[in-house]
Parts: structure tokens; C-alpha cells; sequence
């Protein structure tokens, strides 16, 4: 039977794949991911892991892989349509029967009505008489102007358990479908329904569609959670939103700023900057990467000054670089984030700051600089030499060059000295890397066409990553790589598969468990698995390359000896091709 995609969706949304997994494996979080014993073969390290962002598993040892459905599949021994129904049934969703209509399809637009029926309710709270203490709040205290707190529809829930509902209520809503909103929460007992903001100015999150599809609720004091967001609903999906994008995306331009909070975008927007996204209380996710890079060519990164700051603007750095995005960051010396700046020192000096913020090298080096006391000369010894160890990491020469004469400058040593020194370490890198290089090929460690035969799989992997991730690449891909460029049966399937299933609709790992062979879900998989370790580049650059490859293969295939070589002929014929990869 053809199942609806809405019914998949819904199922989707329902089923997080942690959850579903637990209760079969015992998994071990760490950020993203979460990493337990392969229940699919026996082992005594954990290698089974479940990524959170793409709601995908991976075991690195049975190379089993797929989505939740593949899981159920696998682990209770169902064919697709039986893990299906047994999902739906632990999640209480009603399995689609032929006929019936589903009721996801109206659920999204009614989750909207609510929603902005809500955020009305909270801005003419904060308008009305019970608002004092929320103006008090966003006026007073954060400074915010009318128009500002007018633009962003900001709010107020009062204190009291069911303001809103008896609101929401009188408009015919049901606590069911408030609930399906989250603008209402179910206590504990699993019976009583009260409000889920209490209290608390209200940050309503709109989309570009401008639907409101969630709220940030802050409290007006030192209490704690300082925050509180809407959970995931059918609407909302922190992974995939950004605050604020509706405004940013008007903004003509390729620059877009990137904060860490709502206060910090709210109060650059009040001082004449629109073109500032946050994301909603998580870390930055590749998926908002990839938004942003709809948008822009460059993000000037704006989190607070502070060391949970410094970590998220270096792991955010990875990820916008990761999907061809230039980075810069705000030096924000003197105040821990963009709010609190532009208060104390005015938009003229937080202008001055943006046009000046810096690339991850310069960025790098005044994080060193900060640790040093340069007034002593210990001191300054100490800062130039990691410093000059930092900068012999640097790739590019003409860089290294620019902050070889930036550190004489500042430290008064012989730039030629400086110089040196940074090519010196960096040439023993290099060096280094060469030789095991040569005497691996030399001792048959390295096997060159192995690595070419694999650089090729790698290729056509990342083909399919690409088409996975980026389905509006479809078009693209497709006129520049035929099905007989991949080398397996295998491959050649899965790629046939993906571009009918983005013509038809959506492509997840999902649909493709409807249409795929359990190996080529698990070769799907690893694939998706491997993008999220950052081991496989899903860029537009990285993807020119791979075409290149697959090109390059099918047109030559020659095979060049490589036994009997001598370490200097080894090494000339790694250079060859690491220049043709090139
Ligand atoms: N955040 C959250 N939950 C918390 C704390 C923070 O969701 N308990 C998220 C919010 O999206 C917040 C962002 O992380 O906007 C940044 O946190 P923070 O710097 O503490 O908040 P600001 O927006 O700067 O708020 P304020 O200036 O009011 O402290
Ligand atoms: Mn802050």
C-alpha cells in the first residue's frame, strides 16, 4: 500500500530515535550523540552509535545503519509496514487504513492559529494593566523601545496556572489541541493541563512563512530556568529555525550576523543591525548552518565574550566553514555579549566593532595574546613562541607571512626571526607527514591505488551525501553524474532511488527504508553517519571535487607499477598525485 507522507512525517516527528532505542539498547550521551552496545552483533565497545540531528544509527563495527524504522525492523523482526504500525502504536498515532483521512494535515495550520492566538494573548498582556511588571522588564531594564517591543510582538504571561488556556478556551480550543501546540503542558499525574510560560516575558519565534511557530519565555528575575522554550511540535523544530531569520533574510547584502541569544538580536536590531539570526537555545546545528548559507556568503559570528562563548564560536566556525561559509568574529573586548556592548559603549563603537571582526587566525592569535602579560619579557617570549606554534598550523603561506609581521610589530622582535621560525615548525610538519607518506608506499603500508580505488568509493559516497543533504541539488547533480559513473549495483540504486524520491516528494532515510535493500540502508546510513562526524564534506566545493574524481576515473583507468620503487620515486609518484587531486 502506498503510505502518506504525512502519516511518515507525523510518525517521524513522534518517534525520536534515542527514545525508541533505549528502551531496547542502553545508550550513553554525549552532545549529539549517544553511544551504546550493538545489539546487532556482539562487542565489548560501544560502537553503536545514534545521532541525534539526522535521527539516524550507525554501528561502526556491523556497519548496520538506518533510521528508527530500520531499527524496529531489525531488532523485532518486521518487514516495513509492520515496523510502521508497530511505531504508530507505541507512539499513539492511528495507523493509517486506506480510506482514512489523516488528521496531520490539519494539524499544522491549526497548531499556527493557536499559536499566534497565543502570542496575541501574551503582547496584549504586556500592553494591558497586568503587563507592568513584564514593561518594567523589557522597557526598564533592557531598554527596549516601543517600536522594538512592537516589531518582535513581544509578550507577557502573567503569573497563574491557566490565563491562557481559559483565553484559548474561549476560543473554542480544545486542551488536546493546545496541547499539540505546547502552548499548554500536562502535569505530572498525566491528567491536569496548565500553562507552559508563567510569568515571563515572552520571545514569540516566527518563521519566514511569518507563522509563529514557537516561544522563548524568560523570567524577569535571577530565577532559574532563565529560559524556557517551546519543546518540538509539528510546527517547530529548533534544529531547523532561526530566530529573528524573518527580519535578517530582508536584508540585502551577504553578510548575516550570528548571536547567541534573543536579547542580543533584539537589542541589534534596536540599534539599526536587522541582518542578526540566533538559534533557539541549542548549539548551532548543520541544518542551520545550511539555512544560513541560503542567505549569506560570510557570517560574522557575535557570541558572548565568555569561555562557553569562545567554544561554541570555534565548533560553530567548523560548521559554517563546513558548508562553504566565510567566518569572521567579534572581538568583543569590554562586555560579555552584543547586548550589553552597545549599552555601554553605542552603536557608532559596535559598528566599528563588526566592521572590524576578525578571521579565525586573528581571532586565534588574541586568544593566545589574552593569556599572556606582554609588559614581561618571560611573558612575551612565551606568547611568541605558541603563538608562532599556532601559526605554523596555518595552511595558507601569504597568511602566515601577514602574521609574522603583525607579531614583530607587536613584540619587537626581528620579523625575519619570526619568520623563519613559523616556516621552520611548519616545514618539519610537512616534512614529517611526507616521509611516513613515502616509506608507507615504499613498504607497502600505503597502498596508492588502494587509495585511489578508495578516494573513488569516498567519491561517490559523498555524491550521495550531497543528493541526501542538499535535495535541491538534485537538478544539478543529476546533469553532471550518470548512473554508470558509480561501481556498484549497490550505489547505482540508491542514487536511482534518491532522485525519484525527491521528485515524488521527500527523501529521508525514511521513504528510502520503503524502497531500499537492508544493505543499501546500511550503506545510506553510514554514509549520513559519517557527514554528521564531520568525516565526509557535503559542501558545494567538496562535491565539485567528487564529480572530478568519478570524471577522472571513468576516463582513465591506466594502473601504474608501483613495486620496485625507490623512496625518492615513491615519493615523487605521491606528489603526482596528490597534485592531480589537487
Ligand atoms: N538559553 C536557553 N535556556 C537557558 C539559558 C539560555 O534556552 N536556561 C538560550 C536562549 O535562547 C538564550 C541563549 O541561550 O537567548 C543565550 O543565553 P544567554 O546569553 O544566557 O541569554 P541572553 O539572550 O543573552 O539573555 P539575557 O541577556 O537576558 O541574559
Ligand atoms: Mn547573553
Amino acid at each position: 500500500m502506498a503510505i502518506p507522507q504525512s502519516f511518515l512525517d507525523q510518525l517521524k516527528m513522534s518517534c525520536d530515535i534515542e527514545t525508541i532505542v533505549s528502551s531496547y539498547v542502553s545508550l550513553k550521551r554525549s552532545g549529539r550523540t549517544s553511544k551504546g552496545l550493538c545489539p546487532f552483533h556482539s562487542e565489548k565497545t560501544a560502537s553503536f552509535t545514534v545521532y541525534h540531528d539526522s535521527q539516524s544509527f550507525f554501528c561502526y563495527g556491523c556497519q548496520k545503519g538506518g533510521d528508527v524504522i530500520t531499527f524496529i525492523r531489525e531488532i523485532e523482526h518486521l518487514d516495513y509496514v509492520e515496523a510502521l504500525r508497530f511505531l504508530a502504536e507505541r507512539v499513539g498515532i492511528p495507523f493509517p487504513e486506506e480510506e482514512q483521512e489523516d488528521p496531520s494535515l490539519r494539524i499544522k495550520p491549526l497548531i499556527y492559529e493557536i499559536n499566534r492566538a497565543a502570542a496575541h494573548y501574551f503582547h496584549s498582556c504586556l500592553r494591558g494593566e497586568q503587563g507592568a511588571p513584564g514593561r518594567e522588564y523589557l522597557m526598564g531594564q533592557r531598554q527596549l523601545s516601543t517600536k522594538t517591543v512592537t516589531k518582535y510582538g513581544l509578550g507577557y504571561a502573567p503569573p497563574g496556572w491557566d490565563n491562557l488556556r481559559n483565553y484559548l478556551r474561549g476560543k473554542g480550543y480544545s486542551d488536546e489541541q493546545m496541547l499539540q501546540a505546547a502552548v499548554v503542558s500536562r502535569g505530572r499525574d498525566g491528567k491536569s493541563v496548565y500553562d507552559t510560560f508563567r510569568n515571563r516575558v515572552i520571545f514569540p519565534i516566527i518563521d519566514i512563512r511569518k507563522n509563529v511557530i514557537g516561544f522563548g519565555g524568560r523570567v524577569l528575575d535571577d530565577s532559574k530556568p532563565k529560559y524556557l522554550n517551546s519543546p518540538d511540535t509539528p510546527v517547530f523544530k529548533k534544529s531547523r529555525n532561526l530566530f529573528s531569520l524573518n527580519f535578517a533574510k530582508n536584508v540585502s547584502g551577504d553578510k548575516l550576523i550570528l548571536a547567541e541569544g534573543y536579547m542580543d538580536v533584539i537589542a541589534m536590531n534596536q540599534a539599526g543591525f536587522e541582518n542578526v539570526v540566533a538559534t533557539l537555545g541549542t548549539a548551532l546545528t548543520p541544518e542551520q548552518a545550511r539555512l544560513m548559507a541560503t542567505y549569506a556568503k560570510e557570517i560574522i559570528i557575535a557570541y558572548d565574550s565568555d569561555g562557553p562563548g569562545r567554544t561554541a564560536t570555534n565548533r560553530a566556525v567548523g560548521l559554517l566553514e563546513e558548508v562553504g561559509l566565510k567566518t569572521r568574529i567579534l572581538d568583543m573586548k569590554g562586555a560579555k555579549d552584543p547586548d550589553e556592548f552597545i549599552k555601554k559603549y553605542g552603536v557608532e563603537r559596535f559598528k566599528m566593532l563588526i566592521d572590524d571582526a576578525r578571521n579565525v587566525t586573528e581571532y586565534q592569535i588574541g586568544v593566545i595574546r589574552a593569556k599572556y602579560d606582554l609588559g614581561a619579557p618571560d611573558q612575551q617570549s612565551a606568547y611568541l613562541q605558541e603563538a608562532t606554534a599556532y601559526l605554523s598550523t596555518v595552511p595558507n603561506k601569504i597568511e602566515r607571512e601577514i602574521y609574522a609581521g603583525k607579531l614583530a610589530a607587536e613584540t619587537g622582535a626581528l620579523k625575519e626571526v619570526i619568520r623563519e621560525s613559523i616556516d621552520a615548525a611548519f616545514n618539519r610538519r610537512v616534512r614529517a607527514a611526507r616521509k611516513k607518506e613515502a616509506s608507507d608506499i615504499q613498504s607497502g603500508r600505503l597502498d596508492l591505488y588502494a587509495g585511489k580505488r578508495r578516494a573513488n568509493g569516498m567519491a561517490e559516497d559523498g555524491i550521495l551525501g550531497c543528493l541526501y543533504l542538499h535535495p535541491d541539488w538534485g537538478g544539478y547533480i543529476l546533469g553532471r553524474v550518470s548512473e554508470e559513473m558509480f561501481s556498484t549495483d549497490d550505489t547505482r540504486e540508491i542514487y536511482r532511488t534518491m532522485l525519484r524520491l525527491q521528485q515524488e516528494g521527500e527523501c529521508t532515510l525514511t521513504e528510502l527504508g520503503g524502497a531500499l535493500s537492508e544493505g543499501q540502508m546500511n550503506q545510506i546510513s553510514g554514509i549520513v553517519a559519517r557527514v554528521s562526524e564531520q568525516q565526509l564534506s557535503v559542501t558545494r566545493e567538496a562535491l565539485e571535487d567528487y564529480i572530478r574524481t568519478l570524471e577522472d576515473y571513468s576516463r582513465k583507468q591506466e594502473i601504474e607499477k608501483v613495486q620496485d620503487l625507490s623512496i625518492d620515486e615513491a615519493s615523487k609518484l605521491a606528489q603526482q598525485i596528490r597534485q592531480r587531486k589537487q
